[in-house]
């Protein structure tokens, strides 16, 4: 790895706990206006602070996210798509050219692959190529492991896809939460980052970031998770401190209930 892609890939994943909190907001690229995301600067603007990296589309960075204000917080950007949740979501492509990416001054692209889909191989050698586009510039590539309508969540599918994404040269992959979760990252050479999914419980959800750092995960790439929660704000900063202070998911959802509270108190107050 050269030294630009590092650079950049530290700036993801924290050298001094090794972890990250990644908020996902790409959400748009196939499912339009997501809960939460309607008015999506709005809403991100107040969890940039504590996000360490946000990975958006290219659309709403552009649009919707402050250049300045967000100086201090790296971007992942999406650069696949092309389908919606109307049509076939694994036919996907690449969306973005490196140049832009580089334009945007981001730290990372990120692109689907659809393992065991009608489309895999075609998001697989789209991987390869984001990869070969990524080595010459310097910048790390994130395989999000994406699950199609009749694929399982379990450990011998997401390991299979984690893994062949780390073979096509991926440098971290996000995939899903799964019981013997240890046996995906044991088997993934590069990091792995926990996926959200679907809004959850706010315990749940803490439960569940714990779990997979205890498995083996550097950190999560969480979205409807954090901003459907009823605080947001609050919500990240607990993410936070399980991620990369190994919290308990009660200790944090303490937290999360004392930020919430306070953060009420101030609106109260205005
Ligand atoms: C998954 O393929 C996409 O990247 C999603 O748009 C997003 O990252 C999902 O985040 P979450 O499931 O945590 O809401």
């Amino acid at each position: 790895m050269d030294w630009g892609l590092k650079n950049r890939l530290s700036r993801v994943i924290k050298p001094d706990t090794g972890r990250c909190v990644m908020l996902a907001v790409d959400h748009g690229y196939f499912l339009g206006p997501t809960t939460g995301l309607e008015d999506a600067g709005k809403t991100i603007a107040p969890l940039l602070p504590y996000a360490d990296a946000l990975m958006p589309t290219r659309g709403v960075l552009r649009a919707c996210v402050d250049p300045a204000q967000a100086q201090g917080t790296p971007i992942v950007v999406r650069a696949s798509g092309g389908n919606s949740i109307i049509g076939e979501l694994s036919d996907e492509d690449i969306t973005m050219s490196m140049e832009d990416a580089l334009r945007l001054n981001v730290s990372g692209v990120a692109l689907s692959i659809y393992v065991g889909g009608e489309y895999q191989h075609r998001t697989l050698v789209n991987l390869a190529r984001l990869v070969d586009e990524g080595q010459r510039y310097g910048m790390p590539v994130l395989a999000v492991t994406a699950v199609g309508k009749d694929l399982g969540k379990d450990a011998r599918y997401l390991s299979l896809a984690c893994r062949i994404a780390a073979e096509l040269g991926a440098h971290f992959v996000k995939t899903y939460y799964c019981k013997d979760f240890e046996r995906v990252t044991g088997t993934c050479p590069v990091p792995v980052v926990m996926a959200g999914g679907k809004k959850i419980p706010e315990l749940d959800a803490l439960k569940l970031t714990s779990k997979a750092i205890k498995g083996g995960a550097v950190g999560v790439d969480m979205g409807r998770n954090i901003f459907q929660a009823d605080d947001p704000v609050a919500m990240i900063q607990a993410v936070r401190a399980v991620v990369h202070q190994n919290m308990s998911p009660k200790k944090a959802h303490d937290l999360y209930r004392g930020i919430k509270a306070s953060n009420k108190r101030k609106r109260g107050r205005k």
